[in-house]
């Protein structure tokens, strides 16, 4: 395998709405973010990636892009990003930004004129269809709830969006509209960036003549899922993107893909891939329904182990995929993935260690090493996020009572992970001065980052050690080259794997409360991690404490 310079990093997204307020309006900016390299720096991230901070109306709170070479004023300036990507570089430090293009926003000049001149040039950059009484082109269901069609304002045609209404979709078989990607794409690399998180990019490519599928719902839609099956060549258009923008600068990107097919993969991650990786979304979509998230089952241990393993093999050695526990569309992880009688500091640090020490790249949510909970919400009215609304109200309709739709969606919501960075115990978590747009969480006097760096035990102190350790020469090869390989897999709340390179690390989470003993195969040399103060060994076995996550040495 080709080594590139991305693959023994550790990544660190940041929500810029919700980082780090400089100026007191209650939202996050880069100026904030800034402020805050050396936090980063410290805990040992070289990459961050930011969600979009270019102009928009924030409808999907900044997916939805109005200006692709202009930063909002509510996130700063030009000459703040270009500030951002200077100081990160004094600090060998990389910043991908979000790329956006299967739609833009309603509000991009691109639309504008596609309403005034639907037959013009702008026109065809994106799918319209002409109006044909109330039959609508397509069954099709968005994202977002609600038909993918809308009425093309002022005019006797409709335009095609997946997400929201406000994003309409860009026509990627318009040579046109690639041009102006790339275009935009090279502008920014030559800016200085390390590359770029490509969103919803597996749904540019649309199966074409359109066509209806079997509805399944009330509402006589269909899921994207029945279209997305049958595009076929969102390969012709990833690989001429790849060629004429990322491979030119050996720009880092990462795809977020769902639903890909064993074959997709050595083409997308492989040698010379589309992308340099994709996120592992394979425990984020495990207990999900197509009903909506009021019918998601909870996600076990044994299924968090197995759905992770699982990606683990699809890949192999075939690329890497880049891992996370959480990100901006989810809840936060800990309260995903650990019962709320188990979340405790020692539960949340045997997730970020069994997560952390696999294959791939390691990316950490802002508040994921502070071990940030979701929200407790008590009524819709404190919900900002559209997919939230969506499903609550999807919810209603399949019969539940207002409270048991706002407690299913409450457990999905998108909120969760965007309340305001806990940095401190002064008022709003030290995160702004004035009003903060989304609540902050009430537990930010117990969790912030402040508290957490002076206390040896905290899951902050813990993040840096396992990111320390996956930077420390002697272990370094084996953590980020190294094979894995599962060992009593089908050992009940225990997940256990070796990381096989020049060395043989084992690491062993005992994902319950109740102690369990496991024999060590062979006699371990050194214990590189381990989330209690000792370890219970009983001839070549170790009690293993309720929660406790093991790093060991063979
Ligand atoms: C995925 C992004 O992560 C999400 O936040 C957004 O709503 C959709 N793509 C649409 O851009």
């Amino acid at each position: 395998m080709i080594k590139k310079w991305w693959h023994d990093k550790v990544a660190y997204q940041i929500y810029p709405k919700s980082f780090c307020d400089s100026n007191g309006d209650g939202i996050g900016d880069i100026p904030g973010i800034i402020s805050k390299l050396d936090y980063l720096q410290d805990l040992g991230v070289d990459i961050i990636w930011l969600s979009p901070c270019y102009s928009s109306p924030l409808a999907d709170q900044g997916y939805d892009i109005s200006d692709y070479y202009n930063i909002d004023p509510r996130f700063g300036t030009m000459e703040d990003m270009e500030h951002l990507i200077a100081e990160a570089k004094k600090r060998n430090m990389y910043i991908l930004m979000d790329l956006v293009v299967n739609h833009c926003s309603n509000e991009h000049e691109w639309f504008k004129k596609a309403c005034a001149d639907p037959d013009g040039k702008y026109g065809n950059f994106f799918y319209l269809r002409d109006k044909d009484g109330d039959k609508l082109p397509t069954n099709w269901r968005s994202y977002f709830g609600g038909s993918v069609w809308e009425d093309l304002p002022g005019t006797n045609k409709q335009y095609l969006h997946l997400f929201h209404k406000k994003q309409p979709d860009l026509n990627w078989e318009n040579p046109e509209v690639r041009e102006e990607i790339y275009k935009n794409i090279n502008w920014w690399l030559e800016k200085g960036l390390g590359g770029f998180r490509i969103d919803a990019i597996i749904n540019i490519k649309k199966a074409l003549p359109f066509r209806d599928y079997t509805p399944d719902r009330e509402d006589g839609l269909c899921s994207l899922d029945n279209m997305l099956k049958d595009a076929v060549g969102v390969g012709d258009f990833l690989s001429e993107m790849r060629d004429r923008t990322f491979k030119k600068y050996d720009a880092f990107s990462v795809g977020e893909v769902f639903n890909e097919k064993p074959e997709d993969i050595p083409v997308f991650i492989g040698e010379d891939g589309y992308f340099s990786s994709m996120f592992d979304f394979s425990a984020e979509v495990c207990g999900k329904s197509g009903k909506g998230w009021y019918d998601a089952k909870p996600v076990t241990p044994d299924e968090y182990k197995n759905c992770r393993f699982d990606a683990q093999a699809r890949i192999g050695d075939t690329g890497f995929l880049s891992n996370i526990i959480e990100n901006h569309d989810e809840p936060r992880g800990v309260n995903r993935y650990i019962s709320d009688e188990d979340r405790s500091d020692q539960s949340k640090k045997m997730l970020a260690a069994l997560s952390f020490m696999m294959r791939g790249i390691p990316f950490i949510y802002q508040g994921q090493e502070l071990g940030m909970e979701n929200l407790e919400f008590t009524s819709i009215e404190q919900v900002d996020d559209i997919a939230t609304l969506d499903e609550y109200q999807v919810a209603l309709d399949a019969g539940l009572s207002p409270e048991e739709a706002l407690k299913a969606v409450a457990k999905f919501s998108r909120d969760n992970a965007r309340t305001p960075m806990q940095w401190d115990n002064t008022e709003h978590a030290g995160f702004t001065t004035g009003t903060p747009w989304l609540n902050v969480n009430p537990n930010y006097t117990r969790i912030n980052a402040a508290t957490q760096q002076n206390d040896a035990d905290s899951v902050l102190r813990f993040y840096k050690k396992l990111i320390a350790l996956r930077k420390n020469e002697e272990y370094k090869n084996t953590i980020v080259y190294g094979s894995l390989e599962p060992v009593w897999r089908d050992r009940h709340n225990l997940m256990a794997y070796y990381r096989k390179g020049d060395k043989t690390l084992l690491v062993i989470g005992n994902y319950q409360k109740e102690e369990q003993t496991v024999g060590l195969p062979a006699p371990y040399k050194n214990v590189l991690l381990n989330n209690y103060d000792d370890l219970k060994e009983t001839d070549n076995a170790i009690k293993l404490y309720g929660y406790q996550v093991l790093i060991l040495e063979l």
